[in-house]
């Protein structure tokens, strides 16, 4: 015992010693002021920071933390480092990070009015939309009305897959580091990708099953690929694009839905405001181009294993399958529509148009849910959930989640917006019909 805590001390002293002889000033500072106290305060995150590659390179608390605070008394000096603090050293994992999708995640979250009427705690707050949505660079102005608002922590995007302060490198390429935020309710790629073939094959091969050396591609594998930080794919969340495509029934049923999403006036057909958001945030796709160019990266990732051919039938697929899904959509908004326009159902307050909007419902889902018909929540479910998880499961190759949380719910969803639009007419035909005596004597 008496031996091994005089190894350690030894080598503790020898750690000093050797940051001294090494070290600039502010190493020495830190291993004086910052580490030595905080070994006692939060000893886990010392423990944490010993680690990681920084702690070998002298990179210490002082270089992204600062040194305004010094002492117990003055923690609140400590700054909290923003992305830009990482970019110092890192500036291409940063250009690339800003170049991808994820740089989007806080301006989509916050162009929804919901998150504005939704509990702060699950906003800014980080436990609910905000936890997954804390991702992308934050301008001044809203790292300033971030701090206006009495909040502090989450600036940083980039401990979300290389968590502090480890910052590893393997850590991220773990695939269950995307998981927190790509599961559940409205994005299950986790759930899709682990209990389809690819996925299982990296359990076998994490379990030892399956030899180190034995292919199976990860989210990051197909997703940001040789270590890239840009991620972005060609039919995105939406699973829309432009132009419209050149068959004539698609192209009527995506028009349909793309007025149900407002971006296009259900009443002109005309481009509308809404449009711009979604070209901002990069949502969709807006060339022919630019999806080809992400489809294409795509096909070579899989041609690294399959053959082109193979690999291509498959992707086509999920098109075919978002073309499908497209249909039973469209029928579904123009049932629902027509209630709108018969007047069967009334325009919800502060929606812009007498039409199914599906932004505008997202925006105040959890806000005024009476101002919506049960038929709208079933067409929101419809897309939102059901023809995502269609077009999702065959991009992710999982039978059960293409089928059965996809395509088959989609089909009862139609049936239900069927039966409920006919029983919303019956109902209405009935207040609105004379009575039997006035039809026998006017
Ligand atoms: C004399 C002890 C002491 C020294 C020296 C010290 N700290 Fe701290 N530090 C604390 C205490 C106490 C807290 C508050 C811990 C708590 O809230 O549980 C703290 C908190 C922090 C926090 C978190 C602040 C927050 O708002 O959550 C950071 C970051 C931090 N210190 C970094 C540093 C850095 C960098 C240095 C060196 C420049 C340093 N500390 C030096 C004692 C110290
Ligand atoms: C002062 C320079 C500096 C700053 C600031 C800095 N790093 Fe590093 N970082 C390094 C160096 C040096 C390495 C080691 C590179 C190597 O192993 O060759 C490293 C390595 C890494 C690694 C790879 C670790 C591994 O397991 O191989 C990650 C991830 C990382 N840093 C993330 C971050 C993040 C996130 C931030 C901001 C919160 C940050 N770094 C801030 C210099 C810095
Ligand atoms: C569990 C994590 C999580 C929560 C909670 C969450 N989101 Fe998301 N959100 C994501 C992920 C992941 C994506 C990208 C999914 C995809 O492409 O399939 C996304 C996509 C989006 C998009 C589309 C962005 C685009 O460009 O395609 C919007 C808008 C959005 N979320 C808003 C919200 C709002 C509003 C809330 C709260 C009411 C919320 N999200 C809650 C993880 C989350
Ligand atoms: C490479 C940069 C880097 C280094 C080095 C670093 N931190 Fe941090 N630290 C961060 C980031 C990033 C955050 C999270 C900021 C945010 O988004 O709020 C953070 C947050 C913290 C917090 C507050 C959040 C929490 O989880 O409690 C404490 C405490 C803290 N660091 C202590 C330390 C100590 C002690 C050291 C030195 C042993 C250290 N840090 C070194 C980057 C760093
Ligand atoms: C979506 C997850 C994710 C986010 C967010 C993320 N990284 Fe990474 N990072 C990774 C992955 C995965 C790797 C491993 C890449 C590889 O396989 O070479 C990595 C590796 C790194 C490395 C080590 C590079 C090398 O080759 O040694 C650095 C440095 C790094 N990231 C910095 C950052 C910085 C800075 C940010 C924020 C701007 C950031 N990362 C945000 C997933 C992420
Ligand atoms: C902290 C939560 C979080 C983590 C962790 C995370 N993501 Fe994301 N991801 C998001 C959000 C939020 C979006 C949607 C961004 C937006 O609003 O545009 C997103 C979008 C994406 C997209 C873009 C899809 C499109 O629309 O084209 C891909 C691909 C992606 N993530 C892959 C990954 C991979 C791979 C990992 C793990 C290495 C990962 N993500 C880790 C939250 C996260
Ligand atoms: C074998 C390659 C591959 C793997 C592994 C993979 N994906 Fe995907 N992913 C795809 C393809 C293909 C698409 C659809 C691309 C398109 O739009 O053409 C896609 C689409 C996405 C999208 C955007 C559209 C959507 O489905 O919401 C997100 C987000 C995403 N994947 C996240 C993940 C995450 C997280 C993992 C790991 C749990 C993962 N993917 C594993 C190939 C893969
Ligand atoms: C790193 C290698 C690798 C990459 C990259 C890869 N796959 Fe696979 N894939 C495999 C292996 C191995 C299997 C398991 C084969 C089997 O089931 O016998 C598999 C299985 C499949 C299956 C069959 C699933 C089943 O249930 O039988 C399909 C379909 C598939 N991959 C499509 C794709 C597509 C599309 C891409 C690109 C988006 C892709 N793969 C990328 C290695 C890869």
């Amino acid at each position: 015992m008496q031996q091994s805590g005089m190894i350690r001390h030894t080598l503790l002293l020898l750690s000093v010693l050797s940051f001294l002889a090494a070290g600039p000033g502010a190493v020495v500072a830190d291993e004086l002021y910052c580490i030595t106290c905080h070994r006692g305060v939060t000893p886990g995150y010392v423990q944490d920071w010993e680690v990681s590659r920084h702690a070998a390179m002298g990179i210490d608390c002082a270089v992204c933390h600062g040194e305004d605070h010094q002492g117990s008394d003055d923690p609140h000096m400590a700054q909290m480092p923003t992305e830009e603090v990482c970019a110092m050293c890192h500036q291409d994992q940063y250009d690339q990070f800003a170049a991808g999708k994820h740089n989007h995640g806080w301006k989509s979250l916050n162009a929804m009015a919901v998150t504005h009427v939704e509990p702060p705690e699950l906003m800014d707050g980080s436990r609910g939309c905000g936890g997954c949505h804390n991702m992308g660079l934050k301008s001044e102005e809203e790292l300033q009305a971030y701090k206006d608002k009495g909040y502090r922590y989450q600036v940083n995007s980039c401990d979300e897959c290389h968590t502090r302060h480890s910052f590893s490198k393997t850590e991220a390429q773990d695939p269950r580091s995307c998981q927190m935020c790509h599961m559940g309710y409205d994005h299950p790629q986790w759930e899709m990708w682990s209990s389809a073939k690819h996925g299982t094959r990296w359990f076998a091969k994490d379990s030892g099953n399956l030899p180190e050396n034995a292919a199976a591609p990860t989210c990051q594998h197909c997703h940001l690929p040789g270590g890239t930080h840009t991620n972005r794919t060609a039919w995105g969340f939406f699973g829309v694009r432009l132009p419209l495509p050149e068959d004539p029934q698609w192209a009527k049923d995506r028009t349909t839905i793309l007025k149900a999403l407002g971006v296009l006036n259900p009443e002109t057909g005309e481009p509308t405001e809404r449009l711009k958001v979604v070209q901002e945030l990069d949502m969709v796709r807006l060339t022919e181009e630019d999806w080809q160019a992400e489809r294409t990266r795509m096909l070579d990732i899989c041609a690294g294993c399959h053959s082109r051919s193979y690999a291509r039938t498959q992707l086509e697929t999920g098109d075919t399958m978002i073309r499908k899904a497209d249909e039973l959509m469209a029928r579904a908004i123009d049932i629902v529509a027509d209630l709108y326009a018969d007047g069967i159902i009334e325009k919800p307050e502060g929606y812009p148009f007498a039409y199914p909007d599906f932004f505008y419902f997202m925006r105040t889902a959890g806000h005024k849910l009476e101002n919506f018909s049960h038929i709208d929540q079933v067409l929101f479910q419809m897309y939102m959930k059901h023809r995502m998880r269609t077009y999702q499961g065959c991009f992710h190759l999982n039978p059960d989640y293409a089928y059965w949380y996809g395509w088959a719910m989609m089909t009862k969803d139609l049936g239900e917006i069927e039966k409920s639009a006919a029983l919303l007419r019956q109902a209405h035909a009935a207040k609105t019909a004379k009575p039997w005596y006035r039809k026998l004597f006017w």
